[in-house]
This record gives structure tokens, sequence and C-alpha cells, in this order.
């Protein structure tokens, strides 16, 4: 398993701190944080609330947790959780209770905060689902400071901020960040939130994702290639669906009769609980049949081994674009597959899974191809 990466010093107005990122990526060359918490915490110190005042909300690799000490961190990564974990953990800090981001941000049993803090996502759908939820559980007057860098915020960032939430100011720039604060100024009607959707074709059914699921609305080109050569694959007792988004991969899988029990395993609680609901409303009669994992690959997996893993792997994890997620995921793989076991992945053709594959699987397969992406099967013994 990749380790985090070396703990660089970060100095702020709460104190200085050691901060890795989790998974390491690139080396060590990137940061665990950014100007933009520089300009959150400024702006929490300046407001003078403590920490059990304030829920911070997205947190990639903890480092405003670790700094405020939050009654708690609303989120939808499991990476983000064990980055948390063990950040506060090298900083001897309290271990902040982390609630996922498809359960309400007070169900840590937390007091209503004061204050939000929170780094905007990449998806303005996730963040405008984020901020709806935030103004009708929390009461009105209630500040939600926001931060990105500027590469990464879109010009729509204000105008959400005050749809959703209320009068916003816009603070000045600083070393590439921007940092808005707004007030709850009205309970939102609780219209229930909407759902993406497509029709997936092989599964002849829809399927439904919740805001922060890739491909949420349509079948991604490498999925579909992977999902081409399902009919050419030999059935399996036990299939895990690795990196899962909605599902698509294992339901397929299902549909056609290559897999009698499934496993759905994702680092998004949103992609988990999508695949979760797309497995109901897909196969009512065979819920018994799946089951589902929400963590970092299938490094804490301890249920049956896999004859087959379909894995469509990531790229990029919110803003970072890196080969490397893909590989931290695969090394977990190998160890999770019975000894007959075989792997299943579509990768970019400029990633080289291929090679990849190689140190870790006996026998390694190109089983189709085209402009975009590569399909191998990787057999373990
Ligand atoms: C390219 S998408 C594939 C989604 C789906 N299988 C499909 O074909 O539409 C990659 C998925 O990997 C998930 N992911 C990223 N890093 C992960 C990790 N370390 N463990 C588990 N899932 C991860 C992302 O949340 C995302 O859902």
């Amino acid at each position: 398993m990749k380790p985090p990466s070396a703990p660089q010093t970060w100095q702020t107005v709460f104190g200085t701190f050691k901060l890795s990122r989790y998974p390491a990526q690139n080396g060590d060359k990137q940061l665990a944080w950014s100007a933009a918490d520089d300009l959150l915490l400024d702006e929490v110190a300046r407001l003078d609330v403590s920490g059990s005042q304030v829920l911070v909300v997205n947190d990639p690799h903890g480092a405003l947790c670790v700094a405020l000490q939050p009654a708690a961190l609303w989120t939808d990564s499991a990476l983000s959780a064990l980055a948390l974990k063990h950040n506060a953990h090298i900083n001897h800090r309290i271990e902040t209770p982390v609630v996922w981001s498809t359960d309400s941000p007070l169900s840590a049993k937390i007091e209503a905060p004061n204050v939000i803090v929170l780094r905007v996502p990449k998806h303005l759908s996730f963040f405008e689902h984020q901020l709806t939820i935030l103004a009708r559980e929390l009461p009105v007057g209630t500040t939600v400071l926001a931060a990105g860098m500027d590469k990464h915020l879109s010009s729509h960032t204000a105008t959400i901020l005050e749809r959703c939430i209320g009068p916003t100011q816009r603070f000045p720039g600083r070393r590439k960040a921007r940092l808005f604060s707004a007030q709850i100024a009205a309970r939102p009607a609780d219209e229930g939130l909407p759902r993406a959707a497509y029709y997936c074709e092989p599964i002849k059914d829809s399927l439904q994702s919740l805001p922060n699921v890739f491909s949420k609305d349509k079948l991604d080109r490498g999925s579909r290639l992977l999902m081409e050569q399902f009919p050419t694959l030999a059935s399996a007792r036990t299939v895990i669906d690795l990196a899962c988004g909605n599902g698509v991969l294992g339901l397929t899988a299902f549909k056609l009769g290559l897999a009698r029990a499934l496993v759905f395993c994702d680092e998004s609680a949103m992609a988990v609980r999508s695949a979760q609901l797309n497995a109901t409303q897909c196969f009512p009669e065979d819920v018994h049949k799946f089951s589902f994992h929400h963590g970092d690959g299938l490094r804490m997996y301890s249920g049956e081994l896999a004859e087959l893993i379909l894995c469509n792997p990531p790229f990029h994890l919110d803003h970072t674009v890196d080969a490397c997620l893909g590989s931290h995921l695969l090394q977990h793989c190998g160890q999770r597959l019975s000894p007959d076991g075989r792997l299943c992945l579509v990768g970019n053709r400029h990633l080289n899974y291929g090679d990849e594959l190689a140190h870790t699987f006996n026998r390694v397969e190109k089983i189709a191809s085209n402009s975009k992406f590569n399909v191998f099967l990787a057999h373990k013994y």
C-alpha cells in the first residue's frame, strides 16, 4: 500500500502542524493544504469562534480539521477521512468525528454550528447540494465561509452561494485563492433533491446518481468498452465492482449472468449509496446477493475472495489529475482475488496499466482497445 506522503510543515494562525497527503501522489511535491485553507483559517480567527462552534465541509487531507479541531467534518470521501486520521495522529490532535455526505450534517449529534468552513468542491451540482442541505438544516443567520483556488473556482461560485445561502461577501483574492462569506437568509422548502439519471441499454433500466458521482448522466466511454467484453469472460461466483460509481459495471455483469454475487466498492459515500439505490431498483428480488464497501479500494475489505474484479480506475481526485490514483487502487487487488481470480480493467491508452499489471499478476492479456482506451485481463496465476 502506498504510504501517506512525507509530512511537510504548515504554519497557521492556529499553530504549526505537520501534514501528509493520502494517498501520496507524484512523490512528495504537492502539499496537503492550500492558500484557500489559509484564507479560511484567518477568517475564523478574525471571527473569534471556537472549534466546537465550527463544522468543516470537504477537507481533502484533513488540514482544516487538524488546525481548527471542529465539531465535525462533513465529507463524501473515505480517502479524506483516512488522511485526517493520519494527520490528527501525527500532530497529537483529537480525531474530528466524520459525518458522511449521505447523512445529515448534524447527525454526529453536534450542536448547530455557528460557522461553516467549506472548501468548494469540484462539481457545482455537489456544491449546490451541500449548500441547500446546510440552509435547510442550520439556523437562519449561520455564517458559511467558502474558499477555493482561483484556477478551480467557477465564475458562478458567488452566485450559487447567493442563491442557495443568502447575501454573499466577496473578499479580495490572496495567493491565487479566494474567500466568500454568506449568511443563511431563509430555510428552503424541503423539495427532495434532484438526482441525475441515464438509461443504461444493457441493463434495460435507468441508473440514478447522487450529485458527487462520476459520469452521472451518461455511460462513460471507457466503461462501455469494458462492458462490451463481458460476453467473452467466464462467469464468476463473486465479482467485485471496484471504484463502482453508480454501479453500472457490476449491475451490467449481473444482468448478463457474469456474476452470481456482487460487491460494490468506492471511496465516495454518494457513489456507494447510488450503487445501492440502483441495485435495489434494478434487481429487487436479488438484493441479498449484493454487498457494499465504502473505503479506500479493497484495503479494509474482509469479505469473500472474488473470482473477478471489474475496474475503470480513477485518474483524478477532486482537482488533482494523477495516474497514481489508479495504481494505488490496484495494489490491494491481488490479495482479494481467489487463486484462479482475474482482474478486468479499462484504462486510458496513455496510462501504462499493462506494464503495471505485469508486476503483480502472472499473465496479462490486452483483450480490446480503441483510439482512447485499452482493456486488460490480468490472471492471478
Ligand atoms: C472512472 S470512475 C468509474 C466509476 C464507475 N465504475 C463507472 O464505470 O462509471 C472511478 C471511481 O473511482 C472512485 N475512487 C477513486 N479513488 C478510489 C479509492 N482509493 N478507492 C475506491 N474508489 C475510488 C471514484 O470515486 C470514482 O467513482
